[in-house]
């Protein structure tokens, strides 16, 4: 399993891209750094609406934005939420949206501060899935 602080930088990337998160009715701000193979970074970050239920979250902004610049082979995804003391995984729409682009052994790194990261696979925020379980047929 790969140490969390590998990806120390990529956090850092995340985090300040929540300070500019559109989260006027929770105050919860969030950043993604999407890290392509390119070697490229894509941030994100929530985009709420006065219509609740509307809100796009951090992850997938950067998702939808990196494939809408024309990239879609990811390496690694992190998540700053400076807003709550504990680290805050992504929630169950974004594991969906991350597991159709990432590989099933791709990092997700989490955490409110660089202090206390967490790193998951995709396959464990998102098990059984479908589609990877597709891609091992041969
Ligand atoms: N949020 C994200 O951006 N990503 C997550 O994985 C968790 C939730 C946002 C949505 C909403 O704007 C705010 O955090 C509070 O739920």
């Amino acid at each position: 399993m790969e140490n969390a602080s590998k990806y120390t930088d990529l956090f850092l990337q995340a985090l300040e891209a929540a300070y500019g998160a559109y989260a006027p009715y929770s105050h919860f701000r969030v950043g993604a750094a999407l890290l392509l193979t390119d070697g490229t970074v894509v941030t994100g970050v929530n985009v709420e609406n006065r219509s609740y239920g509307l809100t796009n979250c951090a992850e997938r902004t950067a998702v939808f934005r990196a494939v809408a610049m024309g990239k879609s082979s990811f390496k690694a995804l992190a998540l700053a939420t400076p807003d709550a003391d504990y680290p805050v995984g992504p929630c169950g729409a974004c594991r969906q949206v991350i597991s159709e682009f990432m590989d099933k052994n791709a990092p997700v790194i989490f955490g409110s501060s660089r202090d206390n990261l967490i790193l998951k696979t995709v396959e464990e925020l998102y098990p059984f899935d479908s589609l990877h379980e597709l891609q091992t047929k041969s």
